[in-house]
């Protein structure tokens, strides 16, 4: 995909709205993660144009076949193992340490928390916590490639799932009750990298648009929240951070 260069004029506009920001909060989704080499779920070379969702991401498909979707979490655990936070995660962790910035995310890589983001909501889970399916426990599962498919707990041995939200699952409604507050109260909003099609999620920029938060989308593509954007932003993440000043 071509994408033109930023316009300066862009990006002198992100920088003032950022300078002039006193509590920023900011959605991400797999496009923030894409320059890092983590495969986006839509999109020209999205992981769900080779791979159905029903199959691989649901409570139905986990209780049919765990030993398959544990395969393929190995396998994606395996990519986000390698990945490194790219220029788009290392300027949100840095405008973090000068305003009060909040980053409600739905990928579950944890590369937020790798480049040094505090104030995160990690809405969809995270690849590094498996939850018993017997007794509830979370614990962290750091091992690259999985030692047993599928994995146990530690506590009663019985099998353990990602601890991810799966389609047909709800996010955890403190989470989202706390994601709705920290979008309400800020003074800038923005989407980066997200389709805009996951629920509740892709509900967030109404809420701040309907609160009277300036709304900024980054995202190559066009999306069902860009036409409530101030401020549209039609490039990668990460060429869009670069040009930026936090220090
Ligand atoms: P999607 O894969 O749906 O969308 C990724 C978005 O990122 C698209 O709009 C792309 O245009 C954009 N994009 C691609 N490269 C980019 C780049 N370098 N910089 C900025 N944007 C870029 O990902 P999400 O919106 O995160 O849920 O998807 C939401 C949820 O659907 C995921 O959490 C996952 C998925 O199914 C579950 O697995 C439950």
């Amino acid at each position: 995909m071509e994408i033109p260069e930023m316009d300066a004029s862009l990006q002198s506009r992100l920088q003032n709205l950022f300078n002039g920001a006193t509590r920023v909060t900011v959605l991400t989704g797999a496009g923030i993660s894409a320059e890092s080499g983590i495969p986006t779920f839509r999109g020209p070379e999205g992981l769900w144009n080779d791979y159905k969702p029903e199959d691989l991401a649901t409570p139905e498909a986990f209780a049919r076949d765990p030993e398959l979707v544990w395969r393929w979490y190995d396998w994606r655990r395996g990519l986000v193992a390698k990945a490194r936070p790219n220029a788009a995660h290392t300027a949100l962790a840095a405008l973090e340490r000068r305003t009060a910035v909040s980053v409600i995310t739905q990928n579950v890589d944890g590369l937020h928390t790798q480049a040094g983001n505090r104030e995160l909501i990690e809405l969809h889970g995270n690849i590094w916590k498996v939850r018993c399916t017997a007794c509830a426990v979370i614990s962290a599962n750091t091992e690259v490639p999985l030692r047993a498919i599928p994995p146990r707990c530690a506590r009663c041995q019985r099998v353990v799932r990602p601890h991810i939200v799966w389609f047909g699952e709800a996010v955890d409604p403190y989470d989202y009750q706390r994601s709705v507050e920290m979008t309400r109260s800020a003074d800038l909003f923005l989407a980066i990298g997200t389709s805009g099609l996951v629920h509740p999620a892709a509900g967030l920029a109404r809420v701040a648009k309907t609160a009277g938060v300036t709304v900024v989308e980054i995202n190559p593509d066009e999306t069902p929240q860009s036409p409530l954007a101030d401020l549209v932003i039609r490039d990668r993440a990460s060429h869009v951070f670069e040009g930026l000043n936090f220090a």
